[in-house]
């Protein structure tokens, strides 16, 4: 398994942040997910004027990596415009629980980076 190039991956997070549609909230969230086998998969947030169909960065990459066939996933980088340590949703952190329970989140800040395990950040899940 390759080792994760998390300078590679937090741009690769900066530049999904770029294509955030968030006309309600004005908070653009980026998230990269890298593959085991080093493929990588960038989400924005994309919101609707129904609020309740918006999506996060985080589900979207995950989304599209599992549309693409990907099982093993490695890690997520997540970025967001305020500057501050974008923790992801519950829903988020529910689906990566199923989907990625391996997986390293880093989190970062103007402050730096943090790294998390999903189960420090949703331990106790509902696994079926
Ligand atoms: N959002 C994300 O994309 N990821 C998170 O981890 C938290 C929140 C989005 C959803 C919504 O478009 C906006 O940020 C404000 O909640």
């Amino acid at each position: 398994m390759l080792p994760v190039d998390v300078d590679i991956l937090i741009n690769e997070a900066r530049e999904a942040q770029r294509h955030a549609i968030a006309p309600f909230s004005g908070f653009t969230v980026g998230a990269a997910l890298v593959t085991d086998s080093g493929r990588i998969y960038r989400g924005c947030n994309i919101e609707n004027p129904s609020l309740m169909l918006s999506l996060c960065a985080e589900r979207t990459a995950l989304l599209k990596a599992l549309t693409e066939g990907e099982t093993s996933f490695k890690a997520m980088a997540i970025i967001s415009g305020d500057g501050r340590y974008c923790f992801p949703c519950g829903a988020c952190r529910q689906l990566l629980a199923e989907f990625a329970p391996e997986i390293e989140i880093y989190l970062v800040s103007d402050a730096g980076i943090k790294k998390y395990s999903i189960p420090e950040l949703l331990p106790y899940p509902f696994i079926k």
